[in-house]
């Protein structure tokens, strides 16, 4: 399928992420259930992707719950805000979620009419988002093809097409500006050894996967031109909440001088989140991080810590790179001053 999340004829068709890369199987969901459960479980996942999931699902109710009596406006509110709640971190899921909710008083065609909308944009916004990081990732950078290193999955699969850091990537090798690409592994799911290696292979693009653990040291190795990443929620000061394991990489890079930058959606900034501290990070069950590929590697009984989500404080984000703006600490960079390294 060309998309990794679409409508047809009654149901929301999405890649099912959790078989990848053993195998490409498409999930054709019928009711709100099984959308919650394909979001919580991560067979689709990544903020724009969860966007379009949010979006898609509140049309799914409204064409559910239409009837001889017309539209039930009570039931689709409250399957939305089942959708809403199934993962927190990601505003783009409650954001798709409104967006669509919005068009209900023109009835179930109209609320799919705006999800189909904002599917319709996600590959425009994020091309535009990843031409603008390109640029950036260039002029940052030393003047000869680009070692990035990037986090979890933020390409195609993470959106609807395209992707934001990974379509940052494409950009990049298109251009033959990209040497290699380091992708962590992104423990305890995988997204980068699972996903993102899977979209770099298809796309013929150079890679290594690593440990996440060596991630810092890579950079701190003078493996790495840039950080690229992307992100699920970004405060009103520039503070982004990404993948565990994102905040290492930028202490690191910060350290080191290497330039950290963040490609998202303007749908994926959060206004009403003032800063870091108010971002409700996702925890997950740990048996995610006591067993590995279904055997325990952890002895019964033993507590996990899991939290799917970190938040990188805006000052070692070089900037936030979005189909609109340059940002650096959320505030607007004008076009015509350069972003410098990080201090
Ligand atoms: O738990 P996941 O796999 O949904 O987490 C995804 C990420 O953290 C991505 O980096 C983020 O959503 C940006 S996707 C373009």
């Amino acid at each position: 399928m060309e998309r990794t999340i679409d409508w047809d004829e009654g149901a929301v068709v999405t890649i099912d992420q959790r078989a990848l890369p053993g195998a490409c199987r498409t999930l054709r969901l019928t009711g709100v259930g099984e959308l919650v459960d394909a979001i919580t479980s991560l067979a689709v996942r990544g903020a724009p992707a969860l966007g379009a999931a949010g979006a898609l699902g509140v049309a799914l109710s409204a064409h559910r719950h239409t009837g001889p009596g017309g539209l039930d406006r009570a039931a689709v509110r409250e399957d939305a805000a089942r959708i809403a709640a199934a993962r927190p971190t990601a505003v783009n899921l409650a954001g798709g979620v409104e967006r669509a909710l919005g068009a209900l008083p023109g009835g179930a065609a109209a609320v799919l009419a705006e999800a189909r909308r904002l599917l319709d944009e996600d590959e425009r916004i994020n091309r535009s988002a990843s031409r603008r990081a390109a640029d950036l990732a260039r002029l940052l950078g030393p003047g000869r093809p680009l070692r990035i290193h990037t986090h979890c999955n933020t390409g195609r699969l993470a959106t609807v097409a395209w992707g934001t850091a990974l379509g940052t990537i494409r950009e990049l090798a298109a251009a033959g500006d990209l040497a290699e690409v380091i992708a962590d592994e992104t423990r305890p799911l995988l997204q980068g050894a699972r996903l993102t290696a899977w979209e770099l292979a298809e796309d013929g693009i150079p890679f290594r996967v690593c440990a996440d653990s060596a991630g810092p040291w890579a950079i701190a190795s003078g493996l790495v031109d840039a950080v690229v990443v992307g992100a699920d929620r970004i405060a009103a000061n520039g503070d982004t909440a990404n993948k565990i394991g994102t905040y290492a990489l930028a202490v690191a890079a910060h350290r080191s001088g290497v330039p950290f930058l963040v490609v998202a959606p303007e749908s994926t900034i959060d206004p009403a989140t003032a800063t870091g501290a108010d971002i409700e990070i996702e925890e997950r069950d740990g048996a995610e991080v006591t067993c590995y590929a279904g055997h325990a590697v952890a002895p019964p009984g033993t507590r996990a810590y899991n939290p799917a989500f970190d938040v990188t404080p805006a000052e070692l984000i070089t900037a936030v790179v979005t189909e609109r703006r340059v940002l650096v600490g959320g505030v607007e960079r004008p076009a015509h001053e350069p972003t410098g390294s990080p201090s």
